[in-house]
């Protein structure tokens, strides 16, 4: 069986978002199963390519436009990946956010289908990810080759809208696609669209997203009524986690590594030490957020419970960066409580590492979550995650509740529609962290939970023989 992953940014190359991760947790545990895959990305200016091999360099038309794509190749533990090159395209400062976005994927599109038929690979099932790359089913049946291909949506938020003139300007394909409805989203054109009716399965990254995104027919400008026709060829697959990349026991960022038999004390151990890093009193409970931040991510409610958490002297510890307004909330929140909120605009590897080693409770108050990774990796490091109830979050967080028992309880969770339910639960969430004992076997049922994508690999692997009809 071999797998091509097409994709707008993998781990550990590139990476805005989890589908980075999901491509790299996904592509190397089937190459641990002895399934080959291989990973076709476009090169962006800072990878560091002077160790690949340049494979060739193609012509691409793409309407009256004569291109090139620099075809290079490397491998990563037994994963090859195929990069693609083209310096006006791809040589710029960020991955996205240009207005020639729809251009610069067709571009990325055309140059995977050429390369497939000029190295003559012929793959069982090409995977397609988001918007980016959602138009090679159709690009692929249009040249005549009939590859098994699978859509997944990591965000339908976003969907490449444009006008109907580029479907011929930029894919190369004929007007008809629009006027018979394939390429057509209300009175525009729409790559998520496209790729949702012309892929052969399509999927997203949760159960609970899935029956999200067939029940609520009014977001995502109205998304659910195109998925709702696939439904029989439609599934959720929630993602797995890199569990070596993502390892308390031999993570190299923290200080005091630990596993289930040394986490009492070595977590309190790691949140000294960041405390005293960022010059912060160690008393309290200490919360995190590492999120891009955006409205997805929900934190303009964050000033919600703020008041609670100077009260209760407990610290918030945030590492993100995402659109100015949300930015400047929490800017302006570690200005007014320089003691209690900390704040580091931007990313950090390492930085996010320490926060999930040392923190009590990851906040997630997402308005949607197609999956969400950050819960996955505080729960294997002990961290309790207080998420909204929404999408992965549903799938992988077992709710605590104070007048239940707690058997696998390992985090909190609330309505995201109703804005006391927040507060609620951050005050369930002290209530949790002054009684050691729950807050123990919170900590051991999150750590005890089992995430990694060695075991989800097996729904993939099923779905793909499925699809070819292989038992
Ligand atoms: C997107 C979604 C997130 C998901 C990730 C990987 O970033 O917002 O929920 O975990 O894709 O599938």
């Amino acid at each position: 069986m071999k797998i091509h992953f097409v994709t707008s940014e993998a781990l550990p190359f590139s990476k805005t978002g989890g589908l980075a991760d999901v491509i790299f947790g996904l592509s190397s545990a089937l190459c641990k199963k002895e399934i080959s895959s291989i990973v076709v990305s476009p090169l962006y200016s800072d990878i560091d390519f002077s160790s690949f091999e340049k494979v060739c360099s193609l012509p691409i038309t793409m309407n009256w436009r004569q291109l090139v794509a620099d075809i290079y190749r490397t491998n990563i533990n037994g994963v090859d990946y195929f990069f693609i090159g083209n310096d006006y395209y791809f040589k710029r400062e960020k991955i996205y956010g240009y207005d020639d976005e729809i251009e610069r994927f067709a571009f990325f599109n055309l140059s995977y289908i050429e390369m497939i038929k000029r190295l003559n690979i012929r793959p069982d099932i090409v995977s397609v990810h988001d918007w980016e790359t959602a138009m090679i089913p159709l690009l692929l049946k249009h040249n005549n080759l009939n590859f098994k291909t699978i859509l997944t949506i990591h965000n339908p938020a976003f969907q490449g809208s444009s006008h109907s003139g580029a479907l011929y300007d930029y894919f190369n394909l004929p007007y008809e696609y629009f006027e018979n409805g394939t390429c057509r989203f209300h009175d525009y054109f729409s790559c998520l669209k496209t790729g949702i009716v012309t892929c052969d399965v399509l999927t997203t990254v949760s159960k609970t997203h899935a029956k999200e995104l067939l029940n609520d027919l009014v977001s995502f400008n109205g998304l659910g009524h195109i998925i709702k026709l696939r439904k029989k060829n439609f599934v959720g697959i929630t993602n797995g986690l890199d569990y070596e990349e993502f390892n308390p026991a031999s993570d190299e960022y923290i200080e005091y590594p630990y596993d289930l038999t040394t986490v009492f004390p070595e977590k309190q151990m790691n949140q000294d030490f960041l405390l005293d890093s960022i010059r912060f009193k160690k008393d309290g409970a200490v919360f995190g957020i590492i999120s891009r931040l955006t409205e997805q991510k929900g934190l303009d409610i964050l000033p919600l419970v703020i008041d609670k958490i100077i009260k209760e002297n407990a610290k918030l510890i945030v590492l993100g960066s995402g659109q100015p307004q949300y930015e400047r909330i929490i800017e302006g929140l570690s200005k007014k409580y320089p003691k209690n909120i900390f704040y580091y605009c931007g990313y950090s590897n390492s930085f996010a590492h320490k926060i999930y080693a040392s923190c009590d409770f990851l906040l997630m108050p997402s308005r949607y979550e197609p999956c969400g990774l950050s819960q996955l990796v505080a729960k294997r490091y002990g961290t309790i995650p207080i998420v909204s109830n929404v999408g992965g979050l549903v799938d992988t967080v077992v709710p605590y509740r104070k007048e239940k028992a707690i058997n696998k309880a390992d985090g909190i969770v609330f309505d995201i529609s109703k804005e006391e339910e927040f507060v609620k639960a951050i005050d369930l969430a002290f209530i949790v962290y002054n009684d050691k004992s729950t807050l123990k076997k919170l900590i051991k049922n999150a750590m005890n939970y089992k995430s990694s994508w060695n075991d989800t690999v097996v729904s993939y692997i099923t779905l793909y023989k499925k699809i070819l009809g292989i038992n």
